[in-house]
């Protein structure tokens, strides 16, 4: 059984929307909605964590009993940096799970290929994330001043789902909780406790919605998504209707 956790508790500052930005709408629905339908369509997902500000836990549990179709949700309070959020998300998770996955809520446009893709990797290695090779020229920069080009053939951009052997994620939480490391993101914790981790290839399409102009991209991706469905149904039922008129 997979455990997801998907971190929502962050005060999403660059977005000025003035509200947690994962309860901004997207064609209609909050992004927390979208991503928590992009993992309810896994089979083998069997439990939702998503860990929220305290103050919006209660509502949230209210409002998840509306939606239908998914998995067990568990809702758990965030902590003031996103690992500590993660960890705690962790900590509430089932210890059936032989993998846990941690996405960013803040990122819905996740599809079904990624997210098997990493519980596969993660289940065969232990360790695996989801990234997209870097398309811009990167630069180390100190106090204004270019200090070396690292080969942009070297260098991945890190998106989520990261998946992992849920009891080496928790040694790994572990580590970092006693030697006070803060990290970047989750698999640094990983790395840092000895593992190693393997790249799945993403899709450019698996966006962080961080600041306003990625609401557009988001809800362009999804129209075109939504447009994709319609013409394959389409497709669909004028084969049904060929095949139910034919004469011979
Ligand atoms: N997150 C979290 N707990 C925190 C900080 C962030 O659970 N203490 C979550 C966010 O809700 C988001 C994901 O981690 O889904 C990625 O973080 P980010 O994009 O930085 O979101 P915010 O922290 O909300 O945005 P900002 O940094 O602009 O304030
Ligand atoms: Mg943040």
């Amino acid at each position: 059984m997979v455990s997801v956790i998907l971190p929502a508790a962050g005060r999403g500052k660059r977005m000025q929307a003035g509200v947690n930005k994962v309860f901004l709408g997207l064609l209609g629905k909050p992004i927390l909605y979208h991503t928590l339908k992009a993992f309810a369509s896994v089979p083998e997902v069997g439990e939702l964590i998503v860990v929220t500000g305290q103050d919006e836990v209660a509502a949230l549990r209210r409002s998840l009993h509306h939606v239908p179709g998914l998995p067990q949700v568990k809702v758990v309070t965030g902590g003031s940096e996103r690992q500590y959020s993660v960890w705690n998300g962790l900590k509430a998770s089932s210890e059936q799970a032989d993998v846990v996955l941690v996405h960013d809520a803040a990122r819905p446009l996740v599809s079904r290929e990624t997210i098997e893709a990493v519980i596969a990797s993660a289940r065969e290695f232990g360790a695996a994330i989801a990234a997209v090779p870097e398309k811009n020229t990167v630069k180390m920069v100190e106090d204004g001043i270019v200090t070396a080009t690292p080969e942009r053939a070297k260098l991945w951009a890190v998106q989520t789902p990261q998946g992992f052997q849920r009891s080496l994620l928790v040694a790994a939480n572990e580590k970092a909780e006693a030697d006070g490391f803060l990290g970047t993101d989750d698999a640094s914790l990983v790395e840092r406790y000895g593992a190693k981790v393997h790249v799945v290839m993403d899709s450019y399409q698996n966006i962080k919605i961080t600041t306003p102009e990625d609401l557009i991209v988001a809800e362009a991706f999804l129209r075109q998504r939504k447009s994709t469905k319609e013409a394959l149904l389409d497709a669909a039922a004028k084969v049904h209707d060929f095949l139910h008129n034919r004469k011979d």
